[in-house]
This record gives structure tokens, sequence and C-alpha cells, in this order.
């Protein structure tokens, strides 16, 4: 059995997915505070099988290890985390406490019940700006914000137990832009407030609850002036987690993996799939270029491909149209 923690959470809720169609049991820990407990009822439709949940936070070694005893856990999926790069400037504190000091906790937990089988949630965000493109693994770490450097703390961490005690099954997937939701439109990010992501923003300008989408940026250097990045699809991601996690029951060790497509694509190239998917114009407007922001990156995804045999398959046309069931089916529910 699989401990998924944030699985109700974007990610996790369709890792959750993935790895009951792989033919894993699983439970769930999340302290619901950017998910709701309604999530679980969709996954048991979708998953066609008993989805079990424990509302609780990851920091509290007590809890898990309660669930470690009860449970005849062998691995975790580790996605709980706060992932809000704006926010992180703001409150770093709170997350170095969720992220870092949770990722502490569950560490401990495990460790008191011999269980040492992680794949852990990393991000791009580790490259900050990358000197060269597509992005290797090898290149060094440059976070920009406290988000990141959680991250960069937690990979450096898990490095460090790994040299400690080498029985460990680590691997840390740097994923590049999730986007999309499961075909089915039961299961799909749900951002609190104003979108800060691209694709939800679109959406939501598709739908007619926003305006317009603000381009932040049409005077970078890339091909159309906007900004470039590797999104690749939410389930596209999830197997990947499966692929992650089969290899290291096979082969063990400390796996350090980019999880993207290796294209990159374009803010306006985005919003035109867009409205092809959506058979709905989406009006942009020209905004100034958002503080952080980078002109462009992609993943080199061929350590994934050859070390893990996966290859993200779905194309940007699918991502939107998934979004857009996602989107549709929200609207149809509130
Ligand atoms: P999400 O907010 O949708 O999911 C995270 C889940 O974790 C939520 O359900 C939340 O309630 C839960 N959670 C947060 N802190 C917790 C705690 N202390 N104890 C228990 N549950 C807790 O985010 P997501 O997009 O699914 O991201 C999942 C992971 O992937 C995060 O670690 C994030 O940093 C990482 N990541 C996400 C992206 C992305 O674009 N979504 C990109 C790179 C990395
Ligand atoms: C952001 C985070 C990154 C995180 C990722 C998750 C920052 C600096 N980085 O990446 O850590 O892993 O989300 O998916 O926040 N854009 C617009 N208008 C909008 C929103 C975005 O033009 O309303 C542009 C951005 O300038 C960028 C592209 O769209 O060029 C993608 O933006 P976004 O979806 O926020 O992702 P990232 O900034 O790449």
């Amino acid at each position: 059995m699989i401990l998924v923690t944030g699985g109700t959470g974007y990610l996790g809720s369709h890792a959750a997915v993935a790895l009951a169609t792989a033919g894993r049991e699983l439970v769930i820990v999340d302290n619901l505070c950017n998910s709701s407990a309604s999530v679980i009822g969709r996954l048991k439709r979708l998953c066609a099988c008993d989805v079990q949940f424990i509302q609780g936070d990851v920091r509290d070694t007590a809890l898990l290890s309660e669930i470690f005893l009860g449970h005849d856990i062998s691995a975790v999926m580790h996605f709980a985390g706060l992932k809000a790069v704006g926010e992180s400037t703001e409150m770093p504190v709170d997350y170095f406490d969720n992220n870092v000091n949770g990722t502490i906790q569950l560490l401990v937990a495990m460790r008191r019940a011999k269980i040492k089988t992680l794949v852990f949630s990393s991000s791009a965000t580790v490259y900050g700006d990358p000197a060269t493109l597509p992005i290797t693994e090898d290149c060094p770490f440059a976070p920009t914000s406290p988000y990141g450097r959680s991250k960069v703390f937690i990979e450096e961490i898990l490095a460090d137990l790994h040299r400690a005690e080498p029985d460990w099954r680590i691997a840390r997937l740097r994923y590049f832009n999730p986007v999309g939701a499961h075909e089915s439109g039961l299961i799909g990010e749900d951002p609190a407030g104003i979108p800060n992501n691209l694709m939800p923003y679109v959406a939501q300008v598709a739908l007619g609850s926003r305006n317009a989408v603000n381009v932040f940026g049409t005077d970078y250097p890339t091909r159309d002036g906007t900004g470039v990045r590797d999104y690749i699809h939410v389930m596209d991601l999830a197997e990947g987690h499966v692929a992650a996690l089969d290899h290291l029951e096979q082969a063990g060790g400390l796996l350090t993996v980019n999880l993207g497509t290796g294209q990159g694509h374009s803010v306006l190239e985005v919003v035109k799939a867009f409205e092809r998917a959506s058979n709905r114009p989406i009006p942009c407007l020209a905004a100034p270029r958002r503080k952080g922001d980078v002109a462009q990156y992609w993943a080199d995804p061929s350590l994934a491909n050859t070390l893990l045999h996966w290859q993200a398959g779905r194309n940007l046309q699918q991502m939107c149209a998934d979004t857009w069931r996602w989107q549709l089916n929200m609207a149809d529910t509130s």
C-alpha cells in the first residue's frame, strides 16, 4: 500500500488515480489547507476502489506513526506542501515549516516504521534562471524564492539521508509546468482566488469569469516576445510517479529526474490552443513583465525516458481540452 501525502490536492489526486490504475492500493493523508475532502468521493469513482482518507498534518509525527502502524505501507509519495512562489516571499517561515519541517517529520516517522521508499515532489524552480537550455539534472541549484529554497533544502536533506543510509530508495522528481486535468473532468486544479498560473487563468477567461489574460511581458527574447515554458499534462506527470516508484522498487538508489516534455510553448501559443479547445475567443492584454519571471525554460527529459521508460505523451491541445472539460464541470456544479 502507498501513502500519498497531499493526495486531495491537484497533483496528488491525479497520482492517486495513476497508482490505482496500476493496481496499487493507497491511503491519503492531507490537512485540507488547500483542497477539499470532496475529492475523495470523486477519486473512489475514478479508481473504482476504496480510497482511504485520513485528515491530518504531515508535521504530526505521532499521527504518521499511527498510520504506518495501522496500514501495510511500503512507500510514500510526498506531495504535501505549500507552493505559491509570491506567498513564500511574504511568509518564508511558514514555507520552511510546512515544506522542510513537514518532510523531516515524515522522514522521522518513516525511519521509525522502517519504511524507506520515498517519491518526493520537487520542482524546476530549483534551477532558477538557467544558463543553458534544455535543462538537464546536473544544472546547478539557483532558487530565487523561499519556496524554491525549501525544495533545494529538502533535496539536500534527502541526499544526505541516502549517503548515511544507502538502503533508502528515494526519487527527487523535478516537475516543469503541470497543467490539465484528468480526462473524465472529475478532478483538476481548483485554485482559490485569482489564479497565479497561466492555464487556470486562461480557462477562467474562456468561461467569461475574467475579462482578459494579462500577458506578463511581450518583449522577451523569445519567438513571439512572450514567456516560454515546458507545460506537462498532469496525467503524464502522475504516470511518471508510478514509473519512478517501479524503478525504485527494482533498482533502489537516489534518483533525480526532470519530468517535462522537452518542448516549450509561449503564452500566446497556450492562449491560441485554448481558443481552439474551448471554441471561444480569449482576449489578451499586454502587461509588464512579472517580477521574478524568466524568459524561457524547458526540460531535457531524456534521463526519465531512458531510466524510467517514461515519456510525456499528451500534447498542448489535449492539456487545454482536458482543462476546459474540468472548468465546465466545475462551473456546472458550483
Ligand atoms: P496542492 O496545493 O494542490 O496540493 C498540496 C496538498 O497538500 C493540498 O491538498 C494541501 O491541503 C496539502 N498540504 C499542504 N500542507 C500540508 C501539511 N503540512 N500536511 C498535510 N497536507 C498538507 O499543490 P499541487 O499543485 O498538487 O502540488 C503538490 C506538490 O508538488 C507540492 O509539494 C508542490 O510544491 C509540488 N510542485 C507543484 C507544481 C505545480 O505546478 N502544481 C510544480 C512543481 C512542484
Ligand atoms: C510558476 C512558479 C513555479 C512553479 C510553477 C507551477 C513563479 C515565478 N514560478 O512557474 O515555481 O513550479 O508556477 O506551474 O511563480 N503568465 C501570464 N499571465 C498570467 C499568468 C502567467 O502571462 O496571468 C505567464 C508568465 O509570465 C509565464 C507563463 O505565463 O511566462 C507561465 O506562468 P505560470 O503558469 O505562472 O508558471 P511559471 O511562472 O513558469
